[in-house]
């Protein structure tokens, strides 16, 4: 059921605050009060959350988290095609076979892949196979299989058609920085925006649960906070989320090499809720922490 809402939010506008003579600081204020907005954007139409579409459960799960980043429903990324449900993948091509014959054979294509740049593990395909092979049958796999389901736990969240308006609780789970600098990371700058003023050196945004949407909203419980954390071991910023968006990111000029890598605590109140030991590079964290999860993330970070 997709509601059709207009963003209402009215802007308040940015502060970029700078203080003679130091380090700019940067203040923005939270632009969206729930207390008078009733509406805040269209949540993307359904896609792959819908059910696991008739598949059994190793397929799902090789579809879902390899595939449905870009082929969902509508899809992303260039794709030209959803490929998610039994019925979507057992569809002719223009080619008159499956595309689920076509899935296995651009898996293994070894010149031009699916997924792009990035062969699958020889098990998934081997799964994939094997239920092509075996007639491409329906499955049961149900919703608590374990298969990851992409939601929205707020059931609120940022117009996709609003992506490019300036406000601090902009696009909610997309990557920041990318956008910023002008480029299209996974399709979602379609129209080449940037905002190279704003390069924050670590942004992203925080989620009550893994696998929820792009755009959705977050609803960060009061005392929490995202601590970066140098490789020494020191704590070099403390960010605070904002409350409806989740979204957190620090001053530009906070480039530090000397800091890299880094890694990550998020606390409630100064207790650990989450944390990512794992030394990263990339400030911008939702290049990984994605609906799915990229390059070993496990999808977003959560409070
Ligand atoms: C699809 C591209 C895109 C993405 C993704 C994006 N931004 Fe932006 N952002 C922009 C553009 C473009 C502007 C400048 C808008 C304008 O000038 O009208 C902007 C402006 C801003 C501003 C200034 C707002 C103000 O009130 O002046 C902040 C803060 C900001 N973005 C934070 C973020 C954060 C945090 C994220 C990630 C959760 C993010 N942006 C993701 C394109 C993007
Ligand atoms: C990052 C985005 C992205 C991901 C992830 C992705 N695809 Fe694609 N896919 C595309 C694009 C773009 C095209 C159209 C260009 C092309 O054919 O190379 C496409 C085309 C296809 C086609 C139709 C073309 C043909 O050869 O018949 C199939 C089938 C396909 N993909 C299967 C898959 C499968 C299966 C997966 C997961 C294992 C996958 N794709 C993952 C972007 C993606
Ligand atoms: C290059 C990929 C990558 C980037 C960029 C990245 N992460 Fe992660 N993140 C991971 C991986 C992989 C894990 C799982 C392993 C671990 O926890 O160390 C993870 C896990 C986490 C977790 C624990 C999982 C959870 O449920 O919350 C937190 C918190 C986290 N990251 C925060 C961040 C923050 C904050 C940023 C940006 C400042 C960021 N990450 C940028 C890859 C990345």
């Amino acid at each position: 059921m997709s509601k059709q809402l207009i963003v209402l939010a009215v802007l308040v506008g940015g502060v970029v605050a700078v203080a003679c003579g130091q380090t700019p600081a940067l203040t923005f204020q939270n632009n969206i009060d729930p207390a008078t907005e009733t509406s805040f954007g269209t949540l993307p139409p359904p896609d792959y959350d819908g059910g696991i579409g008739g598949l059994p459960c190793d397929v799902a799960t090789v579809v879902r988290t390899r595939c449905a980043s870009c082929h969902r429903n509508p899809p992303t990324g260039n794709a030209t095609m959803p490929l998610t449900t039994w019925a979507e993948l057992t569809a002719a091509s223009p080619s008159g076979a499956s595309y689920a014959a076509r899935s296995l054979l651009r898996m293994k294509d070894t010149t031009s892949p699916m997924p792009p740049g990035a062969p699958l593990p020889a098990s998934e395909i081997a799964a994939f196979e094997a239920w092509v092979n075996g007639g491409a049958k329906m499955g049961t796999c149900s919703a608590d299989a374990g298969v990851p389901m992409v939601t929205c736990t707020a059931n609120q969240s940022w117009a996709t058609a609003n992506r490019y308006l300036e406000n601090p609780e902009m696009n909610p789970g997309l990557a920041c920085r990318s956008c910023h600098d002008g480029q299209n990371f996974k399709g979602q700058n379609p129209s080449l925006r940037s905002k190279r003023s704003l390069l924050f050196t670590f942004a992203g945004t925080i989620y009550p649960g893994q696998n929820q949407k792009d755009f959705c909203f977050s609803y960060v419980p009061a005392g929490t906070t995202v601590e970066i954390i140098d490789r020494t071991g020191q704590v070099q910023l403390t960010l605070t989320p904002l409350r409806v968006s989740g979204n957190f990111f620090s001053d530009r000029l906070t480039t530090t090499p000397v800091w890299l890598p880094y890694t990550v605590k998020v606390k409630r109140n100064g207790a650990v809720v989450s944390e990512m030991t794992t030394p990263q590079m990339n400030g911008d964290c939702n290049v990984c922490h994605t609906e799915l999860g990229e390059q070993g993330a496990p999808g977003r970070i959560t409070y």
